[in-house]
């Protein structure tokens, strides 16, 4: 493994979550622990009884209400990262619901998100970045293809495995082109939105290629429109 190697998630001990590592849930995952959290959802490992492999599973993080939004929000996830099949893109299976509470299945990645990686070891070899940063575009390029704008592209959302592999995750705020509403614009993540998102204009794929120009840069819009001009 070179420095720049994701650490297998499960090398760490098990983060805290709201289910205890041996919980079977619908009689079908028993979780093993929990992967990591963002803004709207928790991640678990779990072992699917049924077919004897190891999956993901997100469940809404327990602060936010499991409304018909938040499911609905859930579901579009599924219907949307679906579409998109390419080995740097994240698989997402289907959805469920246990106890009211909604979970969605996706592809287990044995490693660890862009972001603690790079906080980890503060940057990646020139190398490594820009095999990272082609893997991403062909990712990118596949979504696009179907029609699927990601908008929450950024390192938390992107996963490395122990060998270094590439995978796009979190489709929690995809939209089709041209069939996203005014209000929903600036959804997101602000530090890595394109100027024209922030503004409120559109997300186009331009739009979200920038994005990913600012996390490869680890600047954004709003770090490079405050820095003083020379
Ligand atoms: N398929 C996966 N395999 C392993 N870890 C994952 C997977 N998906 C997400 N994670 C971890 O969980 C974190 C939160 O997942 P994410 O889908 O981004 O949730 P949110 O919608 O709340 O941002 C990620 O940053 C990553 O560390
Ligand atoms: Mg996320």
């Amino acid at each position: 493994m070179t420095a720049a190697a994701a650490q297998p998630a499960s090398a760490g001990p098990p983060e805290e979550g709201r289910f205890a590592p041996g919980t079977v849930l619908a009689q079908r995952y028993r979780i093993s622990g929990k992967l990591g959290q963002g803004g709207m959802g928790e991640v678990y490992r779990a072992t699917d009884l049924l077919l004897g492999q190891t999956v993901a599973l997100k469940f809404l993080a327990a602060r936010r209400a499991a409304g018909e939004s938040a499911l609905e929000r859930f579901r579009s996830e599924v219907r949307l990262a679906r579409q998109v099949s390419h080995p740097n893109v994240c698989r997402v299976y289907d959805i469920g619901e246990i106890e009211g509470s909604p979970f969605l299945t996706m592809e287990y990645v044995d490693g660890e998100d862009l972001a603690s990686l790079l906080r980890r070891i503060g940057r990646l070899p020139s190398d490594k970045a820009a095999e990272t940063a082609r893997r991403l575009c062909a990712g990118l390029a596949a979504a696009h293809e179907k029609g699927v704008l990601h908008r929450d592209l950024k390192p938390a959302n992107v996963m490395i495995d122990g060998r270094g592999h590439v995978r796009i995750t979190d489709f929690g705020l995809a939209g089709m082109a041209g069939d996203i509403a005014p209000a929903e614009i600036r959804a997101g993540t602000p530090a890595y939105m394109s100027p024209e998102q922030l503004a409120g204009k559109e997300v186009t794929r331009r739009a979200i290629s920038t994005r990913w120009g600012w996390c490869y840069t680890r600047s954004s819009p709003a770090s490079v429109l405050l820095k003083p001009q020379v």
